[in-house]
């Protein structure tokens, strides 16, 4: 996926397509960083949610792993320069995560971007590097509420598929995946009727199972 041409754009195009739905699912629970020390954010975009999570987590260093130079260049314009924060321009599937042992995760519109396969082994990968009692900050698109989601899922894959060369077709298994990396969900919010969830998650070390 090569998001650069977009990147200017891509805050235009949310909005238009989703007016701030996307905006409120990223913010629902960045005050849980609070207490952070070490945080991992993959996939991060322009920077709108880096720019909160600073402010949030005054104690934190954040590795920001993103494959965009254009979407790393907006965010460094957004937050400044800081030196709680560091950029790491690379595939987040392709090449070793930065650091040992985060006690945060955050995936804001990412985890779609894998097919099922890539996204297990991702995920597996970052297990390798949380913590014990880790959390996870996630927002993501979700079929399930029916057609009309299913709809809209449809259509932006063959956006990005025309638009950035995005490989995955379709949304992989999220929930699913994650809890077999034993990420246990404690909270959940929902926005845009449904179709864009939002979620925080623990990491228990060995043991998978998402709260019913
Ligand atoms: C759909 S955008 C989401 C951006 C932002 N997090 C948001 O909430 O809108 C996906 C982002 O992940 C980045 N990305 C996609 N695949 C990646 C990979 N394998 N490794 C690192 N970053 C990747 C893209 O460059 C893009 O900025």
């Amino acid at each position: 996926m090569d998001v650069d041409r977009l990147a200017g754009w891509y805050r235009w195009i949310e909005y238009l397509a989703f007016g701030r739905a996307l905006e409120r699912a990223r913010f629902a629970f960045l005050n849980r960083l609070a207490g952070a020390r070490r945080v991992l954010v993959l996939g991060e975009g322009d920077g709108r949610a880096l720019q909160r999570m600073l402010a949030i987590a005054a104690g934190a260093r954040f590795d920001v792993v993103e494959t965009s130079g254009e979407m790393i260049a907006l965010a460094r314009a957004r937050v400044g320069d800081s030196e709680r924060v560091r950029f790491f321009r690379q595939d987040a599937l392709a090449s070793a995560l930065p650091e040992k042992s985060y006690d945060a995760v955050v995936t804001f519109f990412f985890l779609d971007c894998f097919t099922e396969g890539e996204l297990r082994e991702l995920l597996r990968r970052i297990a390798d590097r949380l913590a014990p009692g880790a959390i996870w900050l996630m927002s993501d698109f979700t079929s399930e509420p029916g057609w009309h989601a299913r709809a809209w899922v449809w259509v932006m894959y063959r956006f990005f598929n025309l638009t950035t060369g995005l490989r995955a077709r379709a949304l992989p298994p999220i929930e699913m995946l994650l809890s077999e990396i034993g990420m246990r969900r404690t909270d959940v919010r929902h926005e845009r009727w449904g179709m864009v969830v939002s979620e925080v998650l623990l990491y228990q070390r060995g043991g998978g199972g998402m709260l019913p």
